[in-house]
């Protein structure tokens, strides 16, 4: 059977390597497999949930989307399209809404994280994110969702919604997703904070290597990254107590294709600094070349637009389909 593959990033710009690493990079690599539908999603509903500036968040609409091309990901396979344009994703989104408790949202940890101490002034979108998520994958009968381990609950909610809505209606209308979830780099750190996660909304920007960066930016990064005063580790189980050179030798690991228990031997007993440069050197030699291919593709406004117009022509289809079988279901 072949896996239908669904994901989605939130075009807010500074889209950076926790993003790849978490997410991009197993688009690429589920893109490539024939055995896989892949739709990818510029959630564009969901970054609203927070303030945005309108020309800007546009530019972050194409942004994202020559990111996804500039990775690797091929746009005559995949469907790549916006969320906003496939007017499904809202009015399911309404639908799972009455379908998910106020129980379940409330113990959303990314709600609590985003919302702050000031809950009250939270918009109710952010609030009822994870419900327009969840209509994302159910819209398509997504069988995988490939994502960084900071959505796995999202994805949780996601299946309890489904399954809550196939037993109030007696029905098997909704496809149960499985996360895909990278067990050892699905949370990239700070680059200042070993137990922070790397975001783009960390005031620093030397706490995060952007996609866009250049090599200088990069091995500049890289040099002032916080380390500890020991040297290298000299095993895997002494990562744990370790958090900054953990996140580095991750990162080593998942760019440089060699395993963790490889790269800690490899770096065993040495300097940060020796490490430091091999390090550069792989983030160099893989994410300078996509960085100058979103920086060109961004320029080619009318590629980027044809790509959005047909991603969203076969979104659409799917999604409407889908989306008057559930409305069927409730009774309209
Ligand atoms: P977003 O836009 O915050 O992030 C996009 C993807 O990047 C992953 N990610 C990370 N992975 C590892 N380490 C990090 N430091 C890191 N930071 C971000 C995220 O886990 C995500 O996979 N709600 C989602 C977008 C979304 C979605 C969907 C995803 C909307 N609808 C349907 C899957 C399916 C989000 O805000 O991701």
């Amino acid at each position: 059977m072949k896996k239908k593959i669904f994901s989605g990033v939130q075009p807010t710009g500074n889209l950076h390597l926790g993003n790849y690493l978490g997410a991009i990079k197993n688009f690429v690599e589920l893109d490539k497999n024939n055995e896989n539908e892949c739709i990818f999603c510029v959630v564009d509903l969901h970054a609203i949930t927070v303030n945005q500036d309108p020309r800007e968040l546009k530019k972050n609409i194409y942004e994202t989307v020559a990111t996804f091309i500039a990775s690797g990901i091929n746009p005559k396979k995949s469907i790549i399209f916006n969320q906003s344009q496939v007017s499904a994703h809202s009015e399911a989104a309404w639908i799972l809404g009455c379908t998910a408790r106020m129980g379940w949202l409330n113990r959303m940890t990314q709600f609590k994280e985003k919302a702050g101490k000031d809950k009250e002034k939270a918009s109710i979108g952010l609030y009822s994110y994870p419900v327009l998520m969840a209509a994302d994958i159910l819209l398509y009968d997504a069988t995988h969702v490939p994502v960084g381990d900071d959505q796995k609950q999202h994805l949780e909610l996601c299946r309890d919604i489904a399954q809550k809505f196939n037993n109030d209606f007696r029905v098997d209308e909704l496809k149960i997703p499985e996360p895909l979830i990278k067990k050892d780099f699905s949370r990239i750190m700070s680059l200042k904070d070993g137990l922070k996660k790397m975001s783009k909304s960390e005031l620093s920007d030397l706490s995060r290597i952007n996609l866009t960066d250049e090599k200088d930016q990069i091995i500049n990064k890289i040099k002032k990254a916080k380390t500890d005063p020991l040297p290298m580790p000299s095993n895997v189980n002494e990562l744990d107590q370790r958090p900054e050179a953990k996140n580095l030798i991750g990162i080593f690991s998942s760019l440089s294709g060699m395993t963790l228990e490889k790269s800690v031997e490899k770096f065993s007993g040495e300097n940060f600094s020796k490490f430091k440069e091999h390090l550069s050197q792989v983030l160099v030699d893989k994410i300078a070349p996509i960085s100058e291919e979103i920086k060109k593709l961004i320029n080619e406004k009318s590629y980027i637009e044809e790509i959005l117009k047909k991603g969203c022509q076969k979104a659409d289809e799917i999604a409407s389909k889908k989306l008057k079988k559930i409305q069927k279901i409730v009774g309209f």
